[in-house]
């Protein structure tokens, strides 16, 4: 990322979570001081009821004095009929009435915002009640500070305060967490960046301080440097392999020539010729081989279709002749979705393997239990130890016993085998046997739509393989 776009990102985060901060601050301020607008109003008219509840008394018993007490933020007249004020607080001695409106004679009190009412300061809610005294009604002012609907001042400024400062924080913290982030991004990417075929075994740093998401990314990143490296790993040794497997029938070849030319006319031509010709079959059968391996592992589409296995296998066994024995214990209507050749190139691995091996007798059999078909190979040679029952499969691995019993083997057959298996969704393994080998490979059977007439398909003349039925 360039500086530019990381200083963009960060403006862009920073300012949109301040600005959602400072709306949310604003909704919840706005909250709060109607709250406190409402408790400073109730206790206004809370103060206003209790001098109306210390005045009238003194009034109506004719008690009241010329100065009544002071009481915080409020003032008090008294009128008498004739709307000559009688008694006072203190702020309002010797003044004119604070206000003309009165009570209606309706209603024995009324209210009024005065700014300000006479001879004080500010604006007030003036309440006046009548009284009523013998000689006629007289009025009583109360004035309070009119609150406004943010109760006070103090309110006020400690809302915004408070909403500045929370939006602050917000603005310093999103500002610090997003520039930490993008900088662990930054570690991450800069060393994958750094990570070529040489550098495969380098990973990118997993710090505990950082977020769980920044962490589960590098986790991420280091797993898929793993898989790449024991892939390329596995790529490196294959091209060994190959070379050296390419290379002996090569230098073979060669020296055959070689000597041959050294003495021409002493030499026998055809049997030199057939010689080479047994190295270039070799060279040939590696190269098919290969060849086979890179598209399976290019995940080359598979030509599906659904197989009756023990007609497929039964027709390849037709086929072939083997210096052994075949068995053959086959069950019918087996059905899997499968690519023909790529499971008969399968089978005919196994086969030669196993009449390779075998005794005097290999058995095949097919079968199917429950969602699962199995196809086995089983001969009655030297069979597998359980210790190389694994590295068989991998490329190229021959061992000692088979390179003394055919020395054309390519080490390839079981590594395409399995390849062939897995790409069917299936699996092919090396199980326990009294005797010999046991190969045997697991395919999913085909889960067929139960149609009416379906039955049909099995009866022997479907589509399932344009092949004899075993019989
Ligand atoms: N039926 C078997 N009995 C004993 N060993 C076997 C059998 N099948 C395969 N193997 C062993 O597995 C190795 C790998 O087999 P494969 O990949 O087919 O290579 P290749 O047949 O070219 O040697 C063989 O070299 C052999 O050692
Ligand atoms: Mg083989």
């Amino acid at each position: 990322m360039s500086n530019w776009n990381r200083s963009s990102v960060l403006l862009r985060r920073t300012v949109g979570y301040s600005a959602a901060a400072a709306l949310l601050c604003t909704g919840v301020s706005v909250l709060f001081l109607v709250f406190v607008g409402g408790k400073d109003a109730d206790a206004a008219r809370d103060r206003v009821t209790g001098a109306w509840d210390r005045a009238v008394p003194l009034i109506r018993q004719g008690y009241l004095p010329a100065e009544l007490p002071a009481g915080r933020d409020i003032a008090i007249q008294v009128l008498d009929t004739r709307h000559q004020v009688v008694s006072a607080t203190p702020q309002l001695a010797g003044r004119p009435p604070m206000a003309t409106f009165h009570a209606t004679s309706a209603s024995v009190h009324a209210e009024r915002v005065l700014c300000p009412p006479a001879g004080l300061k500010g604006c007030m809610t003036v309440f006046s009640y009548k009284v009523y005294q013998p000689d006629g009604p007289w009025i009583l002012y109360v004035a309070v500070p009119t609150v406004p609907w943010y109760g006070s001042t103090e309110a006020l400024s400690f809302a915004i305060g408070m909403s500045l400062l929370a939006t602050a924080m917000t603005a310093a913290g999103t500002f610090y967490v997003t520039r930490r982030d993008m900088s662990a991004v930054d570690v991450i990417r800069t060393e994958l960046a750094e990570i070529t075929a040489t550098h495969l075994h380098r990973r990118v740093p997993v710090a505990h301080n950082h977020q769980e998401e920044i962490k589960l990314l590098a986790g991420t990143v280091n797993d898929t440097l793993d898989r790449l490296e024991g892939a390329y790993k596995q790529l490196r040794q294959f091209t060994s392999d190959a070379s050296h497997d390419l290379r002996s029938p090569l230098t073979a070849m060669r020296a055959q020539l070689e000597e041959a030319l050294m003495h021409p006319h002493d030499i026998d031509w055809p049997r030199t010729a057939t010689a080479v010709l047994a190295g270039v079959d070799r060279l040939q059968a590696i190269v098919t081989d290969l060849l086979t391996l890179a598209k399976l592992d290019a995940r080359a589409p598979l030509d599906l279709r659904p197989t009756d296995l023990g007609r497929l296998v039964n027709s390849e066994l037709d086929r072939r002749t083997y210096r052994v024995e075949i068995v053959r214990d086959l069950q019918r209507n087996v059905i899997v979705d499968c690519d023909r050749l790529r499971i008969t190139r399968l089978l005919v691995n196994l086969l030669d393997n196993a009449a390779r091996h075998a005794a005097s007798q290999i058995t095949v059999s097919v079968r199917a239990d429950g969602p699962t078909a199995t196809l086995e190979v089983l001969d009655d040679g030297a069979g597998i130890a359980p210790e190389d029952r694994e590295r068989v499969f991998d490329r190229f691995t021959r061992l000692e016993a088979s390179r003394h019993r055919d020395a054309g083997g390519t080490g390839l057959g079981l590594a395409i085998a399995r390849e062939i298996a897995e790409a069917h969704q299936g699996t092919l393994t090396i199980q326990d046997s009294e005797r010999g080998a046991r190969f045997v490979l697991r395919l999913p059977v085909r889960k067929a739509p139960q149609i009416a007439g379906r039955s049909e398909h099995h009866a022997g003349h479907s589509d399932f393989l344009g092949l004899p039925v075993p019989r």
